[in-house]
C-alpha cells in the first residue's frame, strides 16, 4: 500500500483529485467505484470544477457506488442516490443511466443483492475510491464481514448509526440496515484509492496500515493490493 500523508483536508482533496483526473484522462469509458460520506466531498468538487472549467468529460464514464441505506427511496435526502446527485452527479455531464447503485426500496433484498453482483461482474472497477469508517470499516463492511463477501445486506453498528447521525435531524431516523459491496469486490478493482482525515480516524488509520491483515479491521485487508494508495491528512495519520 501506498501511504501520501498531506498537511491537511485540502490538500487531501487536491492529491485524490489528481489521482482520479488521471484515470479519466487515461480512459474516458472508465468504471469509476464511488462512496459517499463527508471525506469524498472536496475531491467531488474539485471534479466539478474541473469539469466546470476545463471541460473534462464524464460522458462514457461510468459510476458505481458502494452502499445505499435499506428503506430510503433515491429521492430522499439522506439516500446514498441523492447525496451522489446533489454532490457530484449533477455538476457532470455523466448520464444518469450511467450511474449505478443499490436499490434502497427494491421488495426482495436478496434479488437486489444478485441483481447488483451481476452489474459489478459486467462493470469492473478501473479506480475503487473508499472513505474510511472510525472503526476500520470499508463501505458498510462493518468488523467480522468475511473479505470474500459480495454485495450484502448489514446490520449497521452503533457505532457507524452514531457515526452518520450527524446528517440525519435525529440518531432515530438512521436507518439500521444498509446494502453494500461486499469486500472480495472492492479488492477486484484495479486500483484503490482510500481516504482519511481528522483525528477521529486516526486508530483506524493505524490499525489498517500497521496492523495485521484481519476481517476484524475490514480496511486491513488493502495490504494486500496490488495497487492501493491510502491519503490521510496529518491528524488521521497522527498515529502512525
Ligand atoms: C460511504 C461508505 C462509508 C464511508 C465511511 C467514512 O459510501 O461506504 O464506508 O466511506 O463511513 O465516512 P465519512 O467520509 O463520512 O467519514
Amino acid at each position: 500500500m501506498k501511504i501520501i500523508v498531506t498537511e491537511d483536508y485540502r490538500s487531501l482533496s487536491a492529491k485524490a483529485f489528481e489521482i482520479m483526473k488521471m484515470a479519466v484522462n487515461e480512459n474516458p469509458y472508465a468504471v469509476l467505484g464511488l462512496a459517499t460520506g463527508t471525506t469524498p466531498l472536496g475531491l467531488y468538487r474539485s471534479m466539478t470544477e474541473d469539469h466546470r472549467e476545463n471541460r473534462t468529460s464524464y460522458a462514457h464514464i461510468r459510476a458505481v457506488n458502494l452502499d445505499e441505506y435499506i428503506g430510503l427511496s433515491q429521492d430522499h435526502p439522506q439516500s446514498y442516490a441523492y447525496f451522489m446527485r446533489e454532490n457530484l452527479f449533477k455538476g457532470l455531464d455523466i448520464e444518469a443511466e450511467n450511474t449505478y447503485i443499490e436499490n434502497g426500496t427494491a421488495q426482495n433484498a436478496e434479488a437486489e443483492c444478485e441483481r447488483y453482483n451481476k452489474l459489478l461482474e459486467n462493470l469492473p472497477r478501473d479506480i475503487q475510491l473508499l472513505g474510511l469508517g472510525s472503526n476500520g470499516h470499508i463501505a458498510f463492511n462493518e468488523p467480522g464481514t468475511p473479505f470474500g463477501s459480495d454485495t450484502h445486506v448489514v446490520d449497521l453498528t452503533p457505532n457507524t448509526i452514531k457515526d452518520n447521525a450527524r446528517l440525519f435531524k435525529d440518531i432515530s431516523e438512521v436507518p439500521n440496515r444498509a446494502y453494500t459491496m461486499g469486500i472480495r469486490q472492492i479488492m477486484q478493482a484495479k486500483q484503490v484509492l482510500i481516504l482519511a482525515s481528522g483525528e477521529n480516524k486516526a486508530d483506524a488509520v493505524y490499525n489498517t496500515v500497521c496492523g495485521g491483515v484481519t476481517e476484524e479491521v475490514p480496511a486491513s485487508v488493502l495490504q494486500l493490493h496490488p495497487n492501493c494508495i491510502l491519503i490521510a491528512d496529518r491528524e488521521a495519520a497522527g498515529k502512525l
